[in-house]
């Protein structure tokens, strides 16, 4: 039977980091993390917020084109929690009428029971008339503007996929720890052990593994001891690329929450050195908790990437591996809340940003050694644009265009410099790969 009570507390929790992400541009994991709830409810508060913010602006438009004016005096909570009601009629398995009596009730926990009535009546003429079809074009393709036309600039004949991609749900792709087994071994041990039977391997990317259907991480064997960690299959390209340059010191530069520095270090031959940096000391800690669950080690420094002078001994690196803060708009699936928090006077300063770390690094780089920088941005003005300036301000720089594995070429985009995965492809998130050699002789 369902509890109405308890539903209600927790469709009111729902409509408050609603708002939080909404109206006060919190982000939804911060806002998910403070709620306080007990642990049994936080996975169907995780679902009602993260689809209502997933399809936050087809829901706006259902509710503006519901509510007459009454609502005109605006309560942005109860908004959210309409926001909410509306997206579990659509999408959650608890019958209509339990479904309204819990977001009427919420509202008199929220202490507005004022609305009561209002909600009950939107909420049951929303099931009673049909949606018909937005008349803008942020609600129909459940973008912000500002993102629909820059996607529509870079990527003229591709943007439609995105967008269709970004308000998709990303599938769970593994990493195998290459240093306990194969992809093929740990996909059949998950088969034998029931944990995600139907696991599948990616091709071109050895150690990826896709899943069906999400699990927990505790059900993965193994997971524990490190056999095996969750990162996105574009993501594990990074690690071989770089490695792949050879060499023995390896910087990692921004790398919290260190899903590629476990990679290089699984992947690196004995004797490698890793050192790994982040600026964010708390998000540096998550580096250290991934490589102790992994059993790996590498020297962690809380550092700024864009000023060496600080943190570098002096001795110079063969590899370098940038993965530089951006947009993050190549991972909106799994982070819906990306497209309410970025605005578009974030790029630019996004892309100077991401100039500065890349120049103040390279004098760091041996001669012959590698710097991979990755974004998993989709945009143009963060990717390609800034390592083509950097190339041709540096005389050293030299963009190699050849792809680590011939696997993943059908998956790149080949840009003027660097290769492009756009969201979707292959099922992947959207990453931007650029390797640049250095070549002291170069003119
Ligand atoms: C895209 S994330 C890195 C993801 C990571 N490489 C991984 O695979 O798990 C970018 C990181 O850059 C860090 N960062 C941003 N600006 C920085 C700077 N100036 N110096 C060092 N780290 C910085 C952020 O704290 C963030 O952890």
């Amino acid at each position: 039977m369902v509890n109405i009570r308890k539903g209600a507390q927790l469709r009111a929790t729902a409509a408050t980091v609603v708002e939080r992400v909404v109206g006060e541009g919190r982000s939804l994991d911060v806002a998910l993390a403070e709620a306080s709830v007990a642990e049994t409810e936080r996975p169907l508060l995780r679902m009602l917020c993260y689809g209502t913010i997933r399809h936050h602006w087809r829901l706006r438009w259902q509710l503006a084109s519901l509510l007459d004016r009454s609502l005109k005096s605006r309560d942005a909570v109860i908004e959210s929690l309409l926001a909410v009601g509306l997206f579990q009629l659509d999408h959650s398995r608890v019958p209509d009428h339990a479904a309204v009596s819990m977001t009427v009730e919420a509202a008199r926990i929220l202490r507005r029971p004022q609305y009561a009535g209002l909600i009950n009546a939107v909420l049951r003429n929303f099931r009673r008339k049909s949606p018909g079809t937005p008349s803008n074009e942020e609600a129909e393709l459940n973008h912000p503007q500002w993102l629909i036309d820059l996607l529509r600039k870079d990527w003229p004949d591709e943007w439609r996929s995105i967008v269709d991609a970004n308000n998709e749900r990303a599938a769970m792709f593994l990493r195998v720890n290459a240093r306990h087994t194969t992809a093929a071994d740990y996909a059949e041990l998950l088969q034998l052990s029931d944990a995600a039977p139907g696991a599948t391997s990616v091709p071109g990317i050895d150690q990826a593994l896709r899943l069906e259907h999400p699990v927990d991480v505790d059900q993965l064997p193994g997971f524990r001891d490190g056999w095996v960690s969750v990162q996105d299959a574009a993501a594990q390209i990074a690690a071989p690329w770089l490695l792949a340059g050879g060499g023995v010191r390896i910087l990692d530069a921004c790398a919290a929450p260190g899903g590629k520095t476990g990679h290089l270090l699984e992947l690196a031959a004995d004797g490698v050195a890793l050192t790994a940096i982040d600026r964010d000391e708390a998000r540096l800690r998550d580096v250290a908790d991934n490589l102790r669950r992994l059993r790996l080690d590498a020297t962690l420094v809380c550092a700024d990437a864009s000023n060496p002078g600080g943190w570098w001994d002096g001795q110079a690196f063969d590899g370098i591996l940038l993965d530089a803060p951006c947009s993050a708009t190549g991972v909106i699936r799994r982070h819906p809340d990306i497209r309410l928090l970025r605005r578009e006077s974030d790029i630019a300063p996004l892309a100077r940003l991401q100039q500065d770390i890349l120049t103040a690094l390279w004098p760091l780089l041996a001669p012959g050694g590698r710097l991979l920088y990755v974004t998993c941005s989709v945009l143009q003005e963060e990717n390609d644009s800034v390592v083509q300036a950097f190339v041709e301000r540096h005389q050293d720089a030299v963009e190699i265009p050849v792809l680590p594995n011939y696997n993943i070429r059908d998956l790149m985009r080949r840009k003027t410099c660097g290769f492009q995965i756009l969201t979707g492809s292959g099922g992947m998130d959207g990453f931007y790969f650029a390797c640049l050699e250095k070549h002291p002789g170069k003119h």
